[in-house]
């Protein structure tokens, strides 16, 4: 019988799920998203209410990510219950994030504690939040309150979720609260925001010297429509630019790229101030020169079409399925950052609610992991989001990305097929033949090369 193939990942690598404070623990009232939503900004109309019900039973899902073997669970605290108005404490909900954390320990799942996750207190969101940088000293003293209460139980920070989103779907798309659609307001706002996880930094480092420490990004690759045409390249290499590529030349330097650098000020200290690279990746888009769209440098994005998709939602679609991409981002980032940093994958993930994508996604997606790493690039785990469904921001309960089927009104919990998948990955630490003969055969070639092994190319689009 001829050998298995087996795609093997490094020892130690951390495998498991990714989920935030407002998505998932029901009962936030006193954060801007809640006032959004209250304002009638949720596309499909619908409300976040109790969520996937964490505040109470959070300890029910962390069983399902102890069944799946998962290692890893990145949650993130809420500002707004820790802090519920300015300069005032509560130390009953610190209390409820450290008993969520012992449990996840008692799993042997490694807590990954996030800071701050899209959503303000509404103190804070009514000071102007991130637009004004003398802001920034409350994110750092709430900062300094979480890290005092929780080092002994977590030593793996995110200081800020997607900085890029916070700022660009905020205060240019508009579809996030402030809603505005303002460019040089998310300049500001992501300047600032670069700038308050520099100083998280620090004060984290200072409390914790050991912990590791970081952000993360949203990498949406933007490709010219066509490779020949110098203004699709321009276009889509602007937008890349200011997207994504901005913003971690900010962090890594301190310094926006041209033009940025005319009206956003240098961050002070920012060189060094992480200890690893987070990676966010969904999908791409492709751009073609258009110019009737000024407001967004003269380019028209589209899916790829003819592509495997995600689930549409109302306001974001979530596009191409695109494995490919993620092989691109990580390489990309590596080569920007000189790979001075181990990378993690802290999100990732597909909106299909009958789950008949999602499994042969998750495998092509972590074979281009795969690859990027025996190319020696450092990455070191993969967080897919999400555990179950959630309330998805904009579309609220319009797509879902759970590894689990959530039906948010009897809160009961269905695994779909992805879960179990996820959980053999994690058991076995590879990708086996036999695993992708059984969940996604249609993946076999993609994963592992023609049957006859001849070759092991892997193809790109
Ligand atoms: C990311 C967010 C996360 C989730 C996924 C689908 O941009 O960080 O909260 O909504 O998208």
């Amino acid at each position: 019988m001829a050998r298995q193939r087996i795609l093997h990942f490094p020892e130690g690598f951390l495998w498991g799920t990714a989920t935030s404070s407002y998505q998932f623990e029901g009962g936030n009232t006193n954060n801007q998203w809640y006032r959004w939503e209250q304002q009638g900004h949720i596309l499909t109309g619908d409300r976040c209410g109790d969520a996937c019900g964490w505040w109470r039973h959070a300890e029910q899902d962390f069983a399902l990510a102890e069944q799946m073997e998962s290692n890893a669970l990145r949650l993130s605290v809420e500002w707004s219950r820790i802090e519920p108005s300015e300069g005032q404490w509560d130390s009953a909900a610190l209390e409820r994030y450290r008993a969520m954390l012992m449990d996840l320990r008692e799993r042997y799942i490694k807590p990954i504690v996030t800071l701050h996750h899209f959503t303000d207190p509404l103190w804070f969101a009514d000071r102007g939040s991130f637009m004004d940088e003398d802001n920034i000293q409350y994110f750092i003293r709430y900062v300094r309150y979480v890290v005092e209460g929780l080092r002994d139980l977590c030593d793996f920070w995110m200081t800020i979720n997607e900085l890029n989103v916070y700022a660009s779907v905020g205060y240019v798309l508009g579809l996030f609260p402030p809603g505005e659609h303002d460019v040089t307001h998310a300049m500001l706002v992501l300047r600032n925001l670069v700038q308050a996880h520099v100083e998280a930094f620090y004060a984290i480092r200072s409390l914790q010297p050991q912990a590791e420490i970081g952000y993360c990004l949203h990498y949406h690759p933007l490709d010219p429509a066509n490779e020949l045409s110098p203004l699709d390249r321009a276009v889509a290499g602007i937008q890349d630019t200011f997207y994504g590529w901005a913003p971690l030349q900010a962090a890594e330097t301190g310094r926006f790229p041209f033009p940025l650098n005319f009206f956003l000020s240098p961050i002070p200290h920012a060189p060094g101030s992480r200890d690893y690279h987070g990676v966010n990746y969904y999908t791409r888009e492709i751009v073609r020169f258009d110019p009737t769209r000024p407001a967004e440098a003269f380019g028209r994005r589209f899916i790829n079409p003819g592509s495997m998709r995600n689930d549409p939602g109302r306001g974001l679609d979530f596009g191409e399925i695109y494995p490919y991409g993620l092989y691109r981002v990580l390489k990309s980032v590596y080569r920007k950052t000189r790979g001075n940093k181990p990378i993690y994958i802290t999100e990732n993930g597909f909106t299909d609610a009958i789950d008949d994508r999602r499994p042969r996604a998750i495998l092509e997606h972590l074979a281009m992991v795969h690859r990027a790493i025996s190319e020696g690039i450092p990455v070191k785990g993969y967080l897919h989001w999400s555990l179950v469904d959630n309330f998805e921001w904009a579309e609220g309960w319009g797509v879902r990305f759970g590894l689990i089927e959530l039906d948010p009104q009897t809160q009961e919990r269905t695994p779909r097929s992805s879960a179990s998948l996820f959980g053999e990955i994690c058991r076995a630490n590879a990708i086996t033949e036999e695993i992708v003969e059984r969940y996604a055969p249609g993946a076999l070639e993609f994963i592992f090369g023609p049957a006859d092994g001849a070759s092991r190319q892997i193809p790109v689009r």
